[in-house]
């Protein structure tokens, strides 16, 4: 059987080096739309278009995609359904369900791309599990061109730190696949911080799905 994944960009190769551990009796197809990105600076109706187009050669090739970015998630997963209906979608969201189970300052950190961030998906989710938390959104615009030219040393998480000390959060969730690549650095800098991001469930869902 063969897996499509889709990014933008890089990001969702942390995704696809889990699936390809998880998952060593499958194969793996990975589509990026490089010379479109970053995604997460554009109009949703724009990413719509641009996903559509992206994926149709994983469509053709394989029954399940799963799409390894949180921004073309948020803006067009329900149109790719629509659009090709005999595919079976696996996509990405900021993981604030279980934040919000694991908060216990009630306030959370979540870095995403600007797009994610004025999503509706985003703002339901938003609704659904975080009503009565405090929900920290911190400028992140430039960090995926900024990750995918290597330049992640230019990245300011000191700003981050602070912003996440002054406003009393012990959870950070990681909004945008780009951005799996700093948890490393982040856990350091923040040791007591528990720092979200979805790989193991990609994992679990893919598992259940087939
Ligand atoms: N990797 C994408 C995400 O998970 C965003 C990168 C971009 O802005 O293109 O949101």
């Amino acid at each position: 059987m063969t897996i499509g994944v889709f990014d933008s960009g890089s990001g969702g190769r942390n995704i696809l080096e889990v699936l390809e551990w998880s998952f060593p009796e499958f194969d793996f197809v990975y589509i990026s739309d490089t010379k479109n990105l970053p995604y997460g600076l554009k109009s949703a109706e724009l990413i719509r278009e641009l996903v559509s187009k992206a994926v149709k050669p994983l469509v053709e090739k394989c029954s399940v995609v799963i799409i390894a970015c949180n921004t073309a998630t948020t803006a067009a997963i329900e149109h790719l359904r629509a659009e090709f209906p005999s595919t079976k979608f696996i996509g990405l969201e900021p993981m604030l369900k279980p934040a919000a189970r694991l908060t216990q300052t009630g306030a959370i950190c979540v870095c995403a791309t600007p797009a994610t961030l004025r999503s509706r998906n985003y703002s339901q989710l938003k609704h659904k599990y975080t009503r009565e938390l405090k929900v920290i959104e911190p400028d992140c615009a430039d960090w995926a061109g900024l990750i995918e030219r290597g330049e992640t040393d230019k990245i300011n998480l000191e700003t981050l730190r602070e912003i996440i000390r002054v406003s009393s959060c012990d959870v950070l969730v990681l909004g945008c696949t780009h951005y799996h690549v700093l948890k490393t650095r982040l856990q350091k800098l923040l040791p007591k911080i528990k720092i979200l991001e979805p790989s193991d469930a990609i994992v679990e869902q893919l598992k259940n799905l087939l």
